[in-house]
């Protein structure tokens, strides 16, 4: 399968974006085509400092490489190295009643949370679907807030093959309901906007400082504890197999354990599970022309898909 997926260069990753999508991204790399790309153009419409667009591309490249994205195996690229996808956008534009995008959550949502509306946020499911629609992508994996997206890429593809033939292939959502909500210091939804999130790439000392942010009760070192209600058993545990969840869960019935014992043993499992990465990490951030390098040899390959895909709608528009 073609599958296709656009990762936001903005903000560090946390622990709840490596659980509820990298990773699968990371399995799915195995069996299908893969083509991912860092969102650079769509970022635009929430900055425009150009040196933090630059410095927050190089660090999410950075990061989803050292967390396993092969670039031999997948087709790994910067969105604004491809420039096919912007003039496929205004073509594309073409073939997008107002009403569809009027519809869009996503917009409406980012509307009300007070971002200034703009012909960029406005039109941004159409670029989404110019990078869709540009390699042929059949699977899109994506969370729930974009499958509306998703679906204005297909209505809007089913537009143009109306009128041109079959020239777009029609793509659909892919939503991996296994995972679940890997929940945050807090115990609410770990996301960076709630700001209780643990990250995967910062310093010893502010993950120390993430990890004994964890909410807990109260009880006594010496007495019994829940483990199934105690947020940090629920990270901990994403990091175990059954076995360690069942020896870590006998430590919490048997008492004699502060929860301080426990987020020491959460920052170790931490540290063992990423220290592999974030050695990637530091040595590619020391050497952005290699992260340049890997993401100049994705587009090239990505290209010629791009082209292809061009040279059949220049034949219909007129180009
Ligand atoms: P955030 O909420 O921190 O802004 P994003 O919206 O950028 O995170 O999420 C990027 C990806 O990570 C999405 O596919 C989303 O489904 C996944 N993800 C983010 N937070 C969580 C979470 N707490 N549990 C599971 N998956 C998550
Ligand atoms: N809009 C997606 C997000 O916010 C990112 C994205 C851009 C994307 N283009 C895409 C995802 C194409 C999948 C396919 O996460």
């Amino acid at each position: 399968m073609k599958v296709i997926t656009g990762l936001q260069p903005s903000g560090d990753l946390h622990i709840g974006n490596y659980f509820g999508s990298i990773k699968q991204m990371l399995n799915m790399q195995e069996e299908n085509q893969m083509y991912m790309f860092i969102a650079n153009y769509h970022a635009m419409t929430s900055n425009q400092n150009g040196e933090v667009l630059q410095q927050n591309s190089l660090k999410a490249a950075a990061a989803f490489l050292s967390l396993g994205i092969d670039p031999q195996k997948s087709i790994f690229w910067l969105q604004s190295d491809i420039k096919e996808v912007l003039e496929l956008y205004w073509i594309l534009s073409q073939f997008t009643p107002m009403g569809l995008l009027e519809r869009a959550h996503s917009y409406k949502d980012k509307i009300a949370k007070g971002l200034n509306s703009s012909h960029g946020l406005f039109s941004y499911p159409v670029l989404m679907a110019a990078d869709i629609l540009l390699f042929d992508a059949q699977i899109v994996p994506v969370g729930k807030d974009q499958i509306q997206h998703v679906e204005i890429a297909r209505d809007i593809a089913l537009k143009v093959n109306n009128e041109w033939g079959e020239v777009f292939t029609l793509p659909k959502a892919k939503i991996n309901e296994e995972v679940a909500v890997v929940l945050g210091t807090d115990g609410s939804k770990m996301s960076k906007s709630y700001k209780n999130t643990i990250d995967i790439f910062t310093s010893q000392k502010v993950l120390k400082k993430q990890i004994s942010s964890i909410v807990t009760d109260s009880i006594a070192l010496e007495d019994p504890k829940e483990f199934s209600t105690c947020n940090i058993y629920n990270i901990a545990k994403l990091f175990l197999d059954k076995t360690q969840q069942e020896n870590l869960q006998e430590r919490y019935k048997k008492g004699g354990e502060g929860y301080g014992h426990f987020k020491l043993y959460l920052n170790d499992l931490i540290n063992d599970h990423f220290a592999y990465a974030k050695n990637e990490y530091e040595n590619l951030i020391a050497n952005p022309s290699k992260i340049k390098e890997i993401l100049e040899f994705g587009a090239q390959k990505a290209r010629k898909t791009a082209q292809k895909t061009m040279e059949k709608i220049y034949a219909k528009i007129g180009l």
